[in-house]
């Protein structure tokens, strides 16, 4: 779906479909350098990573293996819970791993606080994040996060994986979401 046909949903087009491909391409020329000679383990976060994912995974010329993880912390609404809860675990063993988490966004960053913990509890030989998204005045916590395509707004966004109530998901790009839609 594109941005478009959502017009009437959105106050504002953050990212194209071409400025998110282009970033990708960026995130992946940095990865390569460094992870060449490896096969890192990406942790794709569900369910907002899945595009991010896909498309990064793709443009990267390397060997990687993919793995899911699902969290929550936010219901239905669009307020940071603080509260993580293990949806769905990885299938893979991360000992001695190169564990690159795969995010769309970094808000609060309450999320990925704690995931980068367990994982490394888990013997990771590291663990590093790529977020398509970041938020910085929404911080609660410092993320150190190595990949990084935008900082944005402080504001709700939807598409390319990240919903509001499940819808919005498919879109190309990302609008900032209209008050009157969650209001
Ligand atoms: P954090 O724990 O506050 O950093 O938020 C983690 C998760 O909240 C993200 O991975 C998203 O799934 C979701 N989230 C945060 N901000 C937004 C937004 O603006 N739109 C849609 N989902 C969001
Ligand atoms: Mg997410």
């Amino acid at each position: 779906m594109e941005l478009s046909d959502v017009a009437a949903d959105l106050t504002e087009v953050l990212l194209t479909e071409k400025q998110i491909s282009d970033k990708i391409a960026e995130l992946s020329r940095l990865i390569e350098r460094d992870y060449e000679g490896e096969r890192p383990l990406l942790v794709g976060v569900l369910k907002g990573a899945v595009m991010v994912m896909a498309d990064l995974a793709r443009e990267l010329k390397l060997h990687i293996d993919m793995d899911w993880m699902a969290v929550s912390s936010y219901g239905a609404g669009t307020q940071s819970s603080g509260v993580v809860r293990i949806l769905k675990d990885l299938d893979s063993d991360l000992h001695g791993r190169k564990v690159l988490i795969v995010e769309d966004i970094i808000d609060s960053g309450l999320t990925l606080s704690w995931l980068v913990k367990n994982l490394r509890a888990r013997g990771a030989d590291s663990v590093e994040i790529c977020a398509l998204l970041r938020k910085p005045e929404a911080a609660k916590v410092q993320v150190d996060v190595k990949y990084v395509g935008f900082d944005i707004p402080n504001a709700f966004v939807v598409g390319y994986g990240l919903d509001y109530a499940e819808k919005y998901r498919n879109l190309r790009g990302v609008g900032i979401l209209a008050p009157h839609v969650y209001a």
